[in-house]
């Protein structure tokens, strides 16, 4: 692949590589080492037919193209060092205020200006495991965050159709750390004009409220009986009308635990493609797709357009180092961060 000069994020000139994972079933992961990126997934349909499964691009230049910085989706990249918002990208850690860098409106979105979804990774093949194991030092004050962070992350395919992510992380400075995957999923392999006739269930009985600009109220309210309810089976078009913006909200996982539990369940009844999702996490952002507006093209010339795929992101909650009472995000220089999130694929009636 050729060389890619992102100049517009300060980034030197890198050689830009992709790697693919297959296994005995014929699914197929790439991932790129510009941001960690997943660039596509080929998962087999109920007649064993490999189609895509996420949104994104063969040529890596056009994670950097006017369009894309212009709409910022982040598809497939890793996120950090703290997925989702932080207010006005101020937060007091040990008595010192901190200031980020901000990028959405007033606020500090998915790492800042230049997150881990803009720099180059050191990848490693690890042809044993059947995973890649990138690589990135974050270092001190970048974005405005305090400590130097190591980061390593594991991509394992599994004989079993399962995407394995496991994050790792560990710092010299107490920082916040809430790392991601920003895939967006469409399981028609390119042939539905929207994601909107998918099924979706989320464990999950409480979601997080947010303000207007999308910055958690505090509160954590049940979803029963309002349109966030997804604990039993629903098209995710089904009530999206009711939901001013569309879905973008961190639902709250009803077990709790470090242990991997059951997060969320989609289906595809077209395609007969399923796909479950298990995290370490307490929660899990579900994105409609919302700000996609048709002015990217990706895989196979399909226009992007809004609800054309969507995010089931595992992480911590938004705004946790502002928010006392949610489950700390802080990594200390004594702890190792750890989160782990298997997407598992199958054929929805095998099971
Ligand atoms: C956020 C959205 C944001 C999207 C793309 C999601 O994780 O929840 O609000 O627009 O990422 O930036």
């Amino acid at each position: 692949m050729e060389n890619l000069n992102t100049s517009t994020q300060q980034a030197p000139t890198t050689h830009v590589r992709s790697y693919t994972l297959h296994n005995k079933h014929g699914m197929q992961v790439t991932v790129t080492n510009y941001g960690g990126t997943i660039t596509s997934i080929l998962t087999p349909d109920k007649n064993g037919e490999l189609g895509e499964v996420v949104l994104g691009f063969k040529d890596v230049t056009d994670y950097t193209s006017e369009a894309y910085l212009a709409n910022q989706p982040y598809f497939g990249a890793i996120i950090g060092r703290y997925g989702n918002r932080i207010a006005k990208g101020k937060f007091t850690l040990n008595g010192r205020e901190y200031s980020l860098a901000t990028n959405n409106g007033e606020n500090h979105l998915h790492g800042g200006v230049k997150g881990f979804d803009k720099v180059f990774w050191e990848v490693e093949e690890l042809a044993a495991q059947n995973a890649l194991r990138l690589t990135y030092t974050s270092p001190d004050g970048e974005e405005g965050y305090p400590g130097t962070v190591q980061v390593a992350v594991l991509y394992i395919l599994t004989p079993d159709n399962e995407l394995v992510i496991e994050y790792q992380a560990t710092t010299d400075l107490a920082t916040p750390v809430n790392l991601t995957n920003h895939s967006y999923f469409n399981l028609s392999g390119g042939k539905a004009q929207d994601a909107l006739g998918h099924v979706l269930s989320i464990a999950a009985d409480r979601f997080v409220t947010v303000s207007k600009s999308l910055i958690p109220t505090g509160e954590l309210p049940k979803v029963a009986g309002t349109p966030m309810d997804f604990q039993t089976p629903v098209a995710i078009g089904a009530r999206i009308g009711q939901v001013p913006g569309g879905y973008d909200h961190t639902y709250v996982l009803k077990e709790t635990g470090k242990h991997l539990k059951h997060a969320a369940t989609v289906e595809d009844p077209v395609s007969g493609r399923c796909l479950e999702v298990c995290t370490t996490e307490p929660g899990i952002q579900f994105y409609s797709g919302n700000f996609l507006d048709g002015s990217l093209q990706g895989h196979g010339g399909t226009p992007y357009k809004q609800h054309y795929g969507f995010c089931l992101e595992t992480q911590h909650f938004p705004d946790s180092p502002n928010q006392p009472a949610f489950p700390n995000t802080i990594l200390e220089p004594d702890q190792k961060y750890h989160q782990k999130t298997v997407y598992r694929f199958y054929v929805c009636q095998d099971e």
